[in-house]
């Protein structure tokens, strides 16, 4: 039996997708022989209802010198950060003078909007090569782990944070209790933390499945945000949804009783408890709408190999390792795949191999299917990409079903 990682009370596995690669882990061919696997599993807690991997990968293998993500390499994704300091901004920073500090700020996306009106701003990186773009950006950083020993170092330089804010990240950090402590440690007595991360009811309503890899640790709701908040005291006081990432929810939380709770909490919490989200029946449907989910994908993909037609990939995103691993999906069936993002072009995706190439392959010889691996960026990039529609390509899409569209 294994134990939750946030209250250690027994887990319900739901998901098990066996050996995967590392989800951002693109290689080149020398060093396909030496790629490393670990067992993808989801499991629900049976207490705390938090949605988790079972096997955690270890955080220095993800997130390093190599990591190959960067926040603006979607400008849907600039914009929902530009409004995302203006709502912080707005609603939570009144404090004169006030102290930003955002826990995973990768290329400096978002702390940028502070750092250019000049409000004081701390981010925290530890992947080196993204942190440097911020850095050259002008926007305030340090390289390396949030934890106690960092929150304390900032809060000895700078003070304490009026505002701590993260996007995509809390859901990757393994020890909750400690990031717990650690904001206990750098937030100011009325603080706010804002972070958001991949919702995980709308994983289940839309059989995202692609979004269970090594980094995604956790699928929060607010049910399982507030227990695990409750023991640090700490209070879930404002809940909002966003379309980002295929359906995110924002979460602010601060320290129990110093801020009012707005309505929308106790809205959602009551909504997740009709949909049953502190309980593993939604999970064993996702899992069994899983499957039926794959093998209709790859009969499509089967048929328009034996049809002669060529398919390749759009956007070699870390959600694509999952699938395309538990699918099987080798470059017999998916030719290459397009990405924009220099540190992955010319190299393989993990565990499958297929090519990955730049944008210019894809526009030069455009396939008759591309398979949309960057689905939550779906309205941008159906919107660049017109003239492949016009000139006959088709879109192949597989959240929330396996279609081509129209
Ligand atoms: P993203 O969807 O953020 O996903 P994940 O968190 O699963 O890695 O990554 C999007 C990838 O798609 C990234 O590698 C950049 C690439 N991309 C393109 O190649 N073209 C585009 O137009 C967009 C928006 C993204
Ligand atoms: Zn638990």
């Amino acid at each position: 039996m294994t134990r939750c990682l946030v209250c250690a009370a027994p887990t319900r596995p739901f998901l098990s997708f066996g050996p995967m690669p590392l989800a951002n882990g693109f290689l080149r061919e020398d060093e396909f022989a030496a790629e490393e696997f670990h067992p993808l599993e989801a499991a629900l807690c049976a207490s705390c209802a938090m949605p988790q991997l079972v096997h955690p990968v270890p955080r220095e293998r993800m997130f390093n010198e190599r990591y190959p993500f960067f926040t603006a390499s979607s400008s849907a994704m600039a914009a929902h950060f530009a409004r995302f300091a203006a709502d912080v901004r707005r609603r939570w920073l009144s404090a004169a003078d006030p102290l930003v500090v955002e826990i995973g700020s990768n290329d400096g996306t978002l702390l940028r909007h502070f750092a250019v009106s000049g409000t004081r701003h701390v981010g925290v990186e530890p992947s080196a090569n993204v942190a440097a773009v911020a850095l050259a950006a002008g926007v305030r950083c340090t390289q390396r782990f949030f934890d106690e020993d960092t929150a304390s170092d900032i809060a000895a330089a700078h003070g304490r944070a009026d505002a701590i804010l993260a996007a995509n990240c809390f859901c990757h950090v393994a020890d909750l209790n400690a990031l717990a402590r650690s904001l206990d440690i750098l937030l100011a007595r009325d603080g706010v933390v804002v972070f958001e991360d991949p919702y995980a009811g709308d994983i289940l309503a839309r059989c995202a499945y692609d979004q269970i890899y090594d980094e995604h640790v956790y699928y929060f709701s607010a049910t399982a945000v507030a227990r695990w908040l409750a023991p640090h005291g700490f209070e879930l006081i404002d809940v909002a949804r966003q379309e980002v990432h295929g359906g995110s929810m924002r979460y602010a939380l601060a320290r129990t009783g110093a801020h009012p709770v707005g309505d929308s909490v106790a809205a959602l919490l009551a909504e997740e408890r009709s949909r049953g989200l502190d309980g593993i029946a939604p999970f064993l449907d996702l899992a069994r709408a899983v499957s039926r989910s794959r093998e209709a994908l790859v009969a499509l993909l089967r048929e328009a190999k034996s049809g002669g037609k060529r398919v390749a990939g759009y956007g070699a995103t870390s959600k694509s390792t999952t699938l395309l691993n538990y699918c099987g999906i080798t470059p017999e069936l998916v030719e290459f795949i397009s990405d924009t993002t220099p540190l992955k072009q010319g190299k393989f995706s993990p565990g499958m191999h297929i090519p990955v190439r730049p944008h210019g392959d894809f526009a030069a010889r455009p396939p008759d299917y591309a398979l949309l691996f960057a689905w939550n960026h779906a309205a941008e990039i159906l919107a660049k990409e017109r003239a492949f529609r016009e000139a006959g390509g088709r879109w192949i899409v597989y959240v929330p079903e396996v279609k081509v569209l129209d």
